[in-house]
């Protein structure tokens, strides 16, 4: 297998420097909801170049030294400690030296953007190269299903993905990297969990009408199917998000949408329109606005 290129080995191997990059969904159609208690969905998800950064080093020290520069996510109960709990003991390796892990929070918590699933499941890409590929992306894929229903995307090399299932079948779709992404965070932690128990169709049996793009395999992608079934949940308890998609619209977005369970909106620029100047400064205005919580960026291709 190869080595997704935002895993870089440093000196003598013993040190790994990890991007963990935010991901927006594009569309997310909820099918209904399974007999786990699940929701079955229908999801194309863009990893973008808003990331966290991990470094992982081998210690004499046994065990597990977990720290990250965001006191609140330090404990032992950060999905990364139960990342890597949980690869070891797949992957029934003998005792060795500890690991020190340190976690840079750069991607918004309970933001809609995957930055907790992003940061277990690069870590387990990081654990399966340090230890020389003990598991296919299948197996990593099986492991990560079990952190959480988006960290399998996160545990394999591919960019953008239709997701379905609870969110753990995965088939790669080609980046969608001819946007801007401007996100705009109003600061406020929503729960997934929330949002969900909270979708008013939660015991019906709704049947989305997917489009042509949206069905498993097709790789096309228009404006048009920018769609999030979750978006009136989280908008009906924050207006703000409503606000946010509307600034977006107005200052010109081809497209704005809530991410994931949200709160965070994204608007989408084309690249090769206008010159990216009037882009900083729309920027610079939402983010005295939303109290700095914006960001500029573009589908991370792992370049
Ligand atoms: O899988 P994860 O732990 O990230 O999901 C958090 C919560 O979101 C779940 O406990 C569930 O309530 C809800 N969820 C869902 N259907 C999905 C994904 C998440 O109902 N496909």
């Amino acid at each position: 297998m190869t080595c997704p290129c935002y895993i870089c080995k440093v000196a003598d191997n013993t040190m790994i420097t990890l991007r963990a990059p935010a991901k927006v969904n594009v569309y997310l159609h909820i099918l209904g909801k399974r007999s786990d208690g699940y929701h079955e969905v229908v999801t194309r998800m863009q990893k973008i170049d808003l990331c966290d950064t991990i470094t992982i080093d081998e210690t004499e020290e046994p065990g597990i030294a977990f720290n990250c520069d965001d006191e609140t996510l330090a404990g032992d109960d950060n999905l990364v400690v139960r990342a890597v709990r949980l690869f070891y003991s797949a992957a029934n390796l003998p005792a060795r030296q500890g690991l020190a892990i340190r976690l840079e929070k750069n991607i918004p918590v309970a933001a809609g953007l995957g930055g907790g699933s992003s940061d277990a499941g690069t870590l387990l890409q990081g654990l399966n190269m340090l230890h020389d590929y003990p598991f296919s992306e299948d197996e990593l894929v099986r492991i990560a299903q079990q952190l959480g229903s988006d960290v399998p995307f996160f545990a394999v090399a591919c960019t953008a993905t239709l997701a379905t299932g609870r969110g753990e079948c995965l088939s790669a779709l080609g980046d969608l990297d001819d946007y801007w992404y401007l996100l705009v965070n109003p600061a406020v932690a929503v729960s997934t969990k929330w949002v969900f128990d909270n979708y008013a169709l939660t015991s019906g049996k709704k049947k989305s009408k997917l489009f042509g793009s949206q069905k498993k395999g097709s790789t096309t992608f228009s404006l048009d199917d920018m769609h999030n079934d979750l978006e009136l949940v989280t908008m009906k308890r924050y207006p703000v998000v409503g606000e946010i998609k509307n600034s977006l619209l107005e200052a010109g977005a081809e497209a704005a949408l809530m991410s994931g369970s949200g709160p965070t909106v994204f608007g989408l620029f084309k690249r090769e329109k206008g010159d990216i100047s009037s882009l900083y400064k729309l920027a610079e205005c939402l983010s005295e606005v939303y109290d700095r919580r914006v960001w500029l960026t573009r589908a991370y291709t792992g370049a």
